[in-house]
């Protein structure tokens, strides 16, 4: 069979990278399956992406955001009637369960109809003037060529969250989706494309980190980025972004804990742990990694969720029961088994799991068996950082504050839970949490797209996804209209 060829996507047009040389798009769960060759771009791709993008912007930025704004409301319609498609794709890409690829498009689309509404409501601020007969006011403006270099755990969701309030503030974007899974931020981008986006708004470069996503990085044209991935690229793109004097938004790693509370309804937390634990096989940055378990539940907690992490079914993400799909490559495999070495050599005891699976029908593919440590400290280095894998650790405590104390133990702070049915220690969680995100009886996995998305130490740089985004994608412009018909000098020019 012919392979499929993509190409990357310049002022309207599909041109292939300008060496020639393409990176393959394989199925995590069986590697025969070739989902198509996409383009290995480097800085010269680049550079005519951000100049396509910069001629779009001229007219782009003159559009009125409503207008702006129905775009993308047709596009949310657009992805609703693909939906079914765009995420067997996605399984086939990324390998994550259908059930979850229909969460992943769903969640574009939610995205497409919260910023739709964005349009009639980029609001400024007007205040009086400290001078009679002048008007105030403050206006949001669009950036120019904004830089978006997204991951494959959420392929599309993760895309819309930065295109769509982008493009709703005006702005012209370069895209560089993660190299496992450009099929889905096409998908997203054809589905702009058949809502009326003109040509050259959203340009697609396909690539690796090191040539494209550091070309984008660098480019002096490109006035912002934003990028989810690991807090070691993160920091890179931060310090090199800095020569150019480019706001950065970075969503980054997470090592993020569900409490359990002796008075915990505790088929509750199981199921939230699982779910936290082993969803997206543990690659969401907001994936469950520690479970942190108060003495009194820690022995029937533990081996019930033993139990249910070895019956969870791996698998193949296109078959319907399937629970736990494979992981994304090879490297993500070589992660999980370093880390389950680190969790031995530290004295951890591993209760289940801790293997790739390799044969019968897991031979073609990146499979890993769900795995769980007991007994592990909070300074172990498997209770301190990211795994991005289907590896959870078990850790005991006494008191509530010990709870709070283990959970803020780590350089990360995204999402954290709580199971409780005592309401004191929730509102001491929800204060005391160093995270971006706080659950209450509710797994550390399932944000919603019109909060505010980050977090705190590591995992970000003080910007938020969601309610937050537009402000990271517009810049203030005061403006002041003197209508006094004279010369009326600035109160600190006028002073007595
Ligand atoms: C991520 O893991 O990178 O909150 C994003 C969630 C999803 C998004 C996760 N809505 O689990």
């Amino acid at each position: 069979m012919t392979t499929t060829m993509y190409h990357n996507l310049i002022g309207g047009q599909w041109r292939p990278a300008a060496s020639g040389k393409t990176i393959l798009n394989l199925n995590p769960a069986d590697h025969t399956d070739v989902i198509g060759a996409f383009p290995a771009s480097h800085a010269e791709d680049v550079d005519l992406a951000v100049e396509a993008a910069r001629n779009a912007f001229r007219t782009w930025r003159l559009v009125p955001a409503p207008k702006r704004a129905e775009i993308l409301l047709r596009a949310g319609n657009i992805l609703m009637q693909k939906k079914e498609r765009f995420a067997q794709e996605m399984t086939r890409e990324m390998g994550k369960v259908l059930a979850e690829t229909r969460g992943d498009v769903q969640e574009a689309i939610d995205e497409a109809f919260y910023v739709a509404g964005e349009g009639r409501r980029l609001f400024g601020v007007t205040t009086p003037s400290e001078l009679e007969n002048k008007f105030a006011m403050s206006v949001r403006s669009a950036l120019g060529v904004v830089g978006l270099i997204t991951p494959w755990n959420f392929p599309m969701a993760i895309p819309s969250w930065k295109l769509f309030p982008a493009l709703v503030s005006g702005n012209t974007c370069v895209i560089k989706p993660a190299e496992d899974t450009p099929l889905s931020t096409y998908n997203l981008v054809q589905a702009l494309i058949d809502a009326g986006l003109p040509p050259g708004v959203v340009n697609i470069v396909s690539g690796l980190g090191p040539t494209a996503g550091a070309a984008l990085v660098e480019h002096p044209h490109v006035r912002a980025i934003s990028f989810t991935g690991s807090s070691e690229v993160g920091s890179q793109v931060a310090q090199r972004a800095a020569a150019t004097f480019k706001p950065v938004s970075l969503e980054m790693g997470g090592k993020n804990a569900q409490i359990v509370m002796n008075d915990a309804n505790l088929e509750l937390a199981l199921e939230g742990a699982l779910w936290g634990a082993f969803g997206t096989t543990g690659q969401r940055c907001t994936a469950t990694s520690r479970i942190l378990l108060q003495t009194g539940v820690a022995k029937d907690f533990t081996a019930e969720f033993v139990a249910r992490a070895r019956r969870l079914k791996v698998g193949n993400g296109l078959d319907a029961s399937v629970q736990v799909g494979p992981q994304v490559n090879a490297a993500q495999i070589e992660t999980s088994l370093r880390y389950v070495e680190v969790a031995l050599s530290e004295g951890a005891q591993l209760l289940t799991g801790g293997h790739a699976l390799t044969e019968g029908p897991y031979a073609r593919g990146t499979f890993f068996a769900p795995t769980v440590f007991g007994g592990v400290r909070p300074s172990m280095r498997i209770a301190q950082e990211e795994v991005f894998g289907p590896v959870v650790s078990l850790i005991e405590f006494h008191t509530f504050e010990q709870a709070v104390e283990i959970a803020n133990s780590v350089d990360f702070g995204l999402s954290t839970a709580l199971y409780t049915k005592d309401v004191n220690c929730a509102f001491a969680a929800m204060r005391d949490l160093e995270a971006g995100i706080t659950y209450i009886n509710a797994p550390t996995i399932g944000a919603e797209v019109h909060l505010p998305f980050g977090g705190v130490k590591h995992t970000g740089n003080g910007h938020r996804e969601g309610l937050g985004a537009i402000d990271f994608f517009t810049t203030w412009k005061a403006v002041y209209v003197d209508f006094s018909d004279k010369l009326q000098r600035a109160q600190i020019d006028n002073a007595e």
